[in-house]
């Protein structure tokens, strides 16, 4: 980031050194690691307190992620101790910082997916199309036909991108990687782009895969285009990635999904690595109204009009998550309409609870009705055009 400011009138530049600090600390931490591995243990230390340096610096110029960057600078003055009073290579190696961290890091981002295209109401025409892509990914196929390797997901919040993407990774019982952008920055910074290439390490090992990464935006230029070092780094390595040079099986199947609500936000960079863009809209009648029986099912339903509550999730630009909230705002207006001391309940002791059951009854147009007024749309219809306009322009 290069900013610029006015300091007794006289117009100032201030010059990020964040690139050039963490190509600092790169280096730094890869000396103090042959170092280490040749037990050359004192110039180790002087790489450890390096990289502790170095860190401090860049803790003053990202006010954003000091504490991270403050913490590490710790981590590494405890590592450059333990150098000096061992010297012993077990006990330093057992301190190291990095891959053991990845490994279990990337571990916990493997999910396992119970999401089916049946629980997706609505959406045909992109569930055919994710499902013809990952078809088409996974079959034996001449050479020239390459499926698709990016896949972007956009659309406002809630329509059921996350829900798409776990449904096509059990659909193939691929590994299904579950990244979310700005986890990742925030837990990596400035090793967040060697944790991306450790993941689609782990990702071409345990193929079929899906790496799916939500809040893309968090690494693409933001409207401000302020985006830090580490997230550009991050997306680069993201990108180099897709272009598959490092792809050394490349028969394997690894689809990366993105997700994104604010498209409008992406690079031209970062739009050609990723040719499929399927947009991912608010739910029309009729999707509303499978949405609502999915998300009622098991109650009874035989008193409500569902073209009608649909008719009114449309006018009110209700996505998915928008009725699946209303479903349960409509169904404990219910439960609290029979089960008048409900709340009495909460002092019995467990076991006593146990044994009672909720009294039910069919739900009413009147439950619904008192719903809507709780669940407001965080969208207005100049927001929804911004979505189709720009799915016009980019998206197939
Ligand atoms: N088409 C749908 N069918 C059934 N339920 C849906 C649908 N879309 C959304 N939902 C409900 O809304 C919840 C949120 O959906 P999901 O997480 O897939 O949205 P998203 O598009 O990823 O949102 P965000 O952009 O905020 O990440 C789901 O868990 C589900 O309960
Ligand atoms: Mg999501």
């Amino acid at each position: 980031m290069v900013w610029k400011g006015y300091r007794r009138g006289v117009e100032f530049m201030k010059i990020d050194l964040t690139g050039p600090l963490l190509n600092a600390l790169d280096k730094a931490s890869s000396e103090f690691k042959d170092a280490k591995e040749r037990g050359d243990y004192k110039k180790a230390k002087r790489k450890a307190f390096d990289c502790a340096r170095i860190l401090r610096e860049l803790a003053k110029h990202v006010p954003s992620q000091r504490r991270a960057y403050l913490e590490k600078a710790e981590k590494w003055e405890r590592i450059a101790k333990q150098v000096e009073e061992s010297g012993s290579r077990k006990e330093v190696e057992k301190s190291g910082v990095d891959e053991e961290d990845f490994t279990s890091y990337i571990q916990n981002l493997i999910a396992r997916s119970e999401v089916r295209w049946s629980d997706i109401g609505g959406l045909d025409e992109v569930k055919r199309l994710m499902m013809e892509t990952i078809v088409i990914a996974g079959l034996q196929k001449p050479e020239s036909i390459k499926p698709w390797k990016g896949i972007l997901l956009f659309g406002p919040p809630g329509t059921g991108k996350t829900m798409l993407a776990a449904a096509s990774a059990g659909s193939l019982n691929a590994t299904f990687f579950n990244v979310k952008a700005d986890k990742v920055l925030s837990k990596y910074f400035g090793e967040s782009s060697k944790l991306v290439s450790a993941l689609y390490s782990v990702a071409r090992d345990r193929a079929p895969s899906i790496v799916f990464i939500d809040e893309f935006d968090a690494l693409s230029l933001s409207r401000s285009g302020d985006v830090s070092e580490a997230s550009r780094r991050m997306l680069s390595t993201l990108l180099s990635e897709l272009d598959g040079f490092q792809d050394k099986k490349s028969d394997r199947l690894i689809l990366t999904l993105a997700a994104t609500n604010t498209p409008w936000d992406l690079d031209q960079a970062v739009l050609s690595r990723f040719p499929r863009r399927i947009y991912v809209p608010l739910p029309d009648v009729r999707a509303c109204e499978e949405i609502i029986k999915i998300h009622t099912k098991g109650l009874d339903t035989s008193k409500l009009s569902i073209h009608e509550l649909a008719e009114m999730c449309v006018e009110r630009l209700y996505s998915g998550r928008d009725i699946s909230n209303l479903c349960q705002q409509a169904m404990w207006n219910m439960i609290r309409d029979v089960n008048k001391d409900l709340h009495k309940l909460a002092e019995l002791p467990y076991d006593e609870l146990k044994n009672k059951s909720l009294k039910t009854r069919p739900l009413t147009m009147e439950d619904f009705y008192l719903a809507f007024e709780k669940v407001k749309s965080p969208l207005t219809k100049k927001d929804v055009e911004r979505y189709e306009k720009w799915n016009e322009e980019f998206g197939g």
